[in-house]
């Protein structure tokens, strides 16, 4: 059992945790079969700041949303009492919770404080969180949320024995983040937050340990952002309706896509000279029944289309119903040709980022000594980023994200001084 160890000093922490990129097996993970994920290096980032009274405070600035609490009024909550992790909603009391797309950020905040610390001596601090990874779009930004939350606020209740560099500490994060997606989701399956947390390839099946693939090919690939809004839930309930209605057609779809996935580890180990080849061939088949279930879109479509043309295979990553396409860049592809189809998509209204799949899951980082905070977060942030596998061309395609996150010691930081 673990013994709790409440923190009442503290100095400023930054946890960061990354995306994902779902390779093979979205929706069919839900019904226990196996996916190929891997972390992308878009990452969220949550800085925890003591506060002299005994407030705390939740900023993401990136949808706007900045509420505090007092300790007090915040519900105390014990998961085993509570049925489902979204059932936070009947147990806010006087905690205003506000509406729209923020609201279940801080259902999953309040969630998470009343099981982790509201039972605890704590003092008051402040969590700002920023991310790189765009919203709704099928790279796990939800996760990578929820991971750094539950790790800041786990790191603040004193469970974390290793920074969350341990098995146990990691294995502790990835539990609690997958309640923060439960409140977020109702029905995850878990793959997003386990990549978050532990970060390069996983095979996940649910209920089982997520497997660590050692992969030693790093994947060039294109994420294209369609900008077409999707709700998981809804497209995860579409896929089930489906399902109730036609259970052994469904099943069969979903037991294929399990072959794929299956077919990808065994790619993923060997090194023949066909791997290349077979891996576009199982991300086309896996479209072709994503596409079957009722979860590609038009846009989806188009994006195939656009980079079939120059010999790419490419897929929906994620849910689907619009989100972010996944192209395999094949490794004799000419850089005229790549930028040739990042072109083409840039044309048509999306947005394409060149990048490699892999990098590291979730890490703590310590202010150390009398550092200005400002100057502390910039070279944090500096550490952070280049830890995720990068190439000259994906710096380029997120400079601009990476320069507006690069407001956070002006905006966030000023309003974060207790
Ligand atoms: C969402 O990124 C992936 C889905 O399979 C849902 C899940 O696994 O929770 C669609």
């Amino acid at each position: 059992m673990v013994v709790a160890i409440p923190q009442t000093e503290f100095k400023p922490f930054l946890v960061s945790a990354p995306g994902k990129l779902i390779l093979f097996g979205e929706h069919a993970v839900v019904y226990g079969k196996t996916a190929i994920a891997g972390s992308v290096s878009m990452r969220a980032y949550a800085l925890v700041t003591p506060r002299s009274d005994s407030k705390v405070r939740l900023v993401l600035p990136d949808i706007s949303v900045d509420v505090q609490f007092d300790t007090s009024k915040l519900p105390q909550l014990n998961p085993s009492e509570l049925s489902h992790p979204c059932e936070v909603e009947n147990h806010v009391g006087c905690a205003s919770v506000p509406e729209g797309p923020g609201r279940m950020a801080v259902l999953t905040f309040v969630y998470l404080f009343g099981c982790l610390l509201a039972q605890k001596p704590t003092k008051g601090f402040t969590v700002c969180v920023r991310s790189l990874l765009p919203v709704g779009a099928g790279l796990g930004s939800s996760a990578s949320f929820n991971v750094v939350l539950a790790a800041a606020l786990l790191q603040l209740s004193g469970q974390l024995y290793k920074d969350g560099k341990s098995t146990a500490d990691r294995q502790l994060i990835n539990e609690w983040a997958f309640a923060g997606e439960q409140v977020a989701h109702g029905t995850p399956s878990g793959i997003d937050n386990s990549v978050a947390t532990y970060g390069g390839f996983l095979a996940y099946t649910r209920g089982q340990k997520p497997q660590n693939l050692n992969s030693s090919n790093a994947l060039r690939v294109l994420i294209t952002n369609t900008n077409v809004p999707k709700s998981t839930k809804a497209l995860l309930a579409g896929v089930r309706s489906l399902r109730d209605k036609h259970p052994q057609v469904i099943d069969g779809v979903l037991d294929t896509i399990h072959s794929v996935a299956i077919s990808a580890i065994s790619l993923f180990e060997s090194q023949g000279e066909d791997v290349e080849e077979k891996l576009q061939d199982i991300i086309r088949l896996n479209h072709g029944m994503l596409s079957t279930l009722g979860v590609s879109h038009l846009s989806l479509e188009r994006i195939r289309e656009i980079t079939a043309a120059h010999h790419m295979a490419s897929k929906l990553t994620g849910a689907g119903g619009g989100g972010c396409a996944l192209t395999l860049v094949p490794s004799n592809a000419s850089d005229e040709t790549v930028e040739d189809v990042k072109r083409m998509l840039a044309h048509e209204g999306f947005q394409c980022y060149q990048t490699t799949v892999g990098g590291a899951g979730v890490a703590i980082s310590h202010c150390v000594g009398a550092q200005p905070i400002e100057e502390w977060v910039r070279s944090m942030l500096d550490r952070q980023l280049s830890l995720a596998p990068s190439t000259k061309s994906e710096d380029a395609g997120y400079g601009g994200v990476v320069s507006a996150f690069s407001i956070l010691p002006d905006t966030a930081i000023a309003k974060l001084a207790p």
